[in-house]
């Protein structure tokens, strides 16, 4: 859990060329859904590759909390004994998800549909996010809850005893609230409807059917329409975590944005609704290049070469892309202030909710540092000043915001002054081995302010 220990400030001088191999830790996403999938199939499913991130480790907490059993093999060589749907017993505690937006919204899905009660509670950033986005769905299974005000956390959910499949549309563009809507429908009897209206990431559908559950897609006017019949017998798999792309792109943007780098970051999950950063990246006349590009486990995995690119322009973003980026916008911004005129960002509501308000935290950061920022409800443009120009020497409010803290260390690579954060602690959510990583490709990280 993150937001309960001794901040870390931290402070990124300017730096030399990157170079060098920059293995990333495991895809986020994958972790969590191989855990929560693990422990709703029936036998042992191993998992290599694992994230152990503070996140993803809350949600193996978790899963043991509801019966399933949970051993690491150290290694990142994980091995979950499931329960089979339908067979969460009741946890005898509160639920902790830390800072998890994802990890408790997937559990509040999986858990909504088995008549047993559990009570959630997360860090000060979780606990201030709106859960109402999946409380409503879960209602339309029978599901009860009762939260504080907003639908906030600590919540309690009371799950439903006889629960009902559902046809739901998603209303705002979220993984999280689709996947948690499939995970409550996988015990609720007969099929289930869940549309979304644009596509967002498909990791809980593809390994739905990996475990043996009866999904379809079908693309409609109506949108992606996904179909999947209740109460499977999940069969345990063995699941390789591909490399997180999210993760990838603070070593891409900082070699792209660093005078005479040359980075390679093997084996990145390239699935369509994951790698828009890289495309606009592209548009944007970084030299990013994939190599060796292959299929891993059902998913297109390529190794990423990124080297400094002196000759940045601002785009508009096409917002069609936003959801297959919408973790990247900070770092992105952070590239953009190093570019050639504005880059526009449009369509990007959702990143007011994320573990902070997004928008606000770059904003405010950035502009600590010298560079101009507008902004709406749902919109933002960062006015690159080129490179070599950014002035740097700020000090920015992390948020407790593992991106936002990363993306300003990256910025502090090539600024003409050192960039530092105020607390550093939530990088360990998701990228536990992000100082060793960048300073081994040459980054100056202290922890301290500059
Ligand atoms: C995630 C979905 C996205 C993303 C988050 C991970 C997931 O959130 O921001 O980091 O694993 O489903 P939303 O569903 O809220 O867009």
């Amino acid at each position: 859990m993150s937001g309960h220990g001794t901040p870390i400030p931290m402070t990124s001088r300017p730096c030399g060329p990157l170079n060098g191999i920059a293995n990333v830790p495991g895809d986020k996403s994958i972790s969590h859904r191989a855990l929560i999938l693990g422990a709703l199939a029936i036998g042992e499913t191993r998992i290599t590759g694992l994230l152990e991130g503070e996140d993803v480790l809350d949600t193996a907490k978790a899963m043991r909390a509801f019966g399933a059993e949970v051993t690491d093999h150290g290694g990142g060589e994980w091995s979950v004994h499931g329960v089979g749907v339908g067979g969460f017993a009741e946890p005898e505690n509160v639920i902790d998800c830390g800072n998890s937006g994802t990890g408790v919204r997937l559990i509040m899905g999986c858990m909504a549909t088995s008549d047993i009660t559990a009570t959630f509670t997360g860090d000060a950033s979780l606990n201030k996010r709106p859960m109402a986005r999946v409380t409503d769905p879960i209602a339309l299974f029978g599901a009860q809850s009762v939260g504080r005000s907003g639908g906030r956390l600590p919540m309690t959910i009371v799950g439903a005893a006889e629960p009902m499949p559902v046809r739901y549309t998603v209303p705002m563009p979220s993984a999280q609230v689709k996947s948690a809507v499939l995970l409550a429908a996988l015990n609720a009897p007969g099929k289930s409807v869940v549309i979304e209206k644009e596509a967002t990431r498909d990791h809980t559908e593809r390994m739905l059917q990996g475990f043996g559950a009866e999904l379809t897609v079908e693309q409609t006017d109506e949108g992606r329409v996904i179909t999947l019949t209740g109460q499977p017998e999940l069969k345990a798999q063995t699941i390789v975590v591909p490399r997180d792309p999210s993760s990838a792109a603070f070593p891409v943007c900082a070699a792209i944005i660093t005078p005479g780098s040359d980075v390679l970051i093997p084996n990145i999950g390239l699935n369509p609704t994951r790698a828009g950063l890289f495309t606009t990246l592209r548009e944007m006349g970084a030299d990013l290049t994939y190599e060796n590009e292959r299929e891993e486990g059902g998913e297109p995995v390529a190794d990423l070469r990124a080297k400094f690119s002196p000759d940045l322009k601002g785009i508009e973003v096409d917002p069609a892309r936003a959801a297959s980026m919408i973790d990247e916008y900070p770092v992105l911004s952070v590239v953009a202030a190093f570019a050639a005129g504005d880059t526009v960002m449009k369509g990007v509501k959702e990143l007011r909710v994320k573990e902070s308000d997004r928008i606000d935290a770059m904003a405010k950061g950035l502009r600590a540092n010298g560079v101009t920022v507008d902004e709406g409800e749902d919109w933002w443009v960062v006015k690159g000043l080129g490179h070599g120009n950014v002035p740097g020497g700020g000090t920015c409010a992390s948020q407790l915001d593992h991106r936002i803290a990363m993306s300003f260390m990256i910025l502090g690579m090539a600024t003409q002054k050192p960039v530092s954060v105020d607390d550093g602690s939530p990088i360990a959510t998701s990228f536990p081995i992000f100082e060793p990583l960048m300073a081994e490709l040459g980054a100056q990280l202290v922890r301290s302010n500059a």
